[in-house]
């Protein structure tokens, strides 16, 4: 069996399609498009691509966009005092905060201090606590695009094995939470596991570990779901994901290529999260 491919970037497009139209009708309605306030501090060449990546997006589905680039000499003071800003600004419905920061500053602070309601990346402990406890507001985009992908092809994970590799806050964790709010077995897989054993049993695998190729062809059952959440640059400069793509095709039922699986998803959600956080804002 050679494995369908779960096409991202096509998802993207269909959910951005849907958002541009819904931003239309907010700002018809209200007098303003939602807005997202993307901050970067430093000179992280990944973080200058994704956080270029998602202006882009939100200038073409007629948000409004602000970038506001701190130098890495920034004090936390300062950064603290910039998100202040954004959360008394009215015509901020989201605010993202791009990571890794530098590390003289606190992230956990940082992103404390984003007012939850603006937190279109889902990292707030409030946003988190309610995804934990089954009532989520704010999810986490990564997570959020890939429940999107396995809704796309029509897998229901509900009594699956599901199993996930990473336990980061980002991915890993709200994405356990995810698959266990929608009643999948959940398992998850972290440094000290065997995770051959885990992978062999599951119908659902979601690699998110970020390291090339860790999970083998030969590990995954027959007809299983593989979902790639890995973006690894090569010494030659080229991506992969965390999950051997090549082997992995002719067993999966279905597979999420590296670049243009769950990588385009997660811009198309962090567009929703904004646009949620906006009627919510306005709604009330
Ligand atoms: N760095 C890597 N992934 C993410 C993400 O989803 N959001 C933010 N803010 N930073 C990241």
């Amino acid at each position: 069996m050679t494995a369908q491919i779960i096409d991202g970037k096509a998802l993207s497009a269909k959910v951005k399609a849907g958002l541009k139209v819904e931003a239309a009708a907010l700002h018809a309605k209200y007098g303003r498009a939602p807005g997202i306030a993307v901050v970067r501090v430093g000179e992280d060449p990944a973080s200058k691509v994704y956080v270029t990546s998602k202006e882009k997006t939100a200038i073409e589905l007629g948000f409004a966009s602000s970038h506001h680039h701190l130098s890495d000499t920034v004090t936390q003071a300062e950064l603290l005092a910039l998100v202040a800003k954004l959360n008394a600004d009215d015509t901020v419905d989201g605010i993202l905060v791009q990571l890794p920061l530098p590390k003289h500053i606190d992230s956990t602070l940082v992103l404390e201090t984003i007012d939850p309601a603006k937190d279109v990346d889902g990292f707030h402990a409030v946003n988190a606590g309610h995804l934990f406890q089954g009532r989520p507001t704010l999810v986490a985009c990564t997570p959020f695009g890939v429940m999107r992908m396995l809704e796309e092809i029509g897998f229901n994970v509900a009594g699956k094995n599901c199993c996930v590799i990473g336990r980061s806050n980002i991915v890993g964790r709200p994405m356990a939470m995810l698959l266990l709010n929608a009643s999948a077995t959940v398992t998850i897989c972290h440094s000290k596991s065997d995770v051959a054993a885990e992978v062999r049993r599951a119908d659902v695998v979601i690699a998110a570990v970020g390291v090339s190729k860790l999970v083998k062809g030969e590990w995954i059952k027959p007809g299983a779901i593989v979902i790639d959440v890995g973006m690894n640059r090569g010494a030659d400069g080229k991506l992969s994901g965390d999950v051997e793509f090549e082997t992995a095709k002719e067993r999966a039922a279905w597979i999420t290529p590296v670049p243009g699986g769950v990588g385009p998803m997660t811009i198309a959600m962090l567009m929703s999260n904004t646009l949620l956080a906006a009627k919510a804002r306005l709604g009330r």
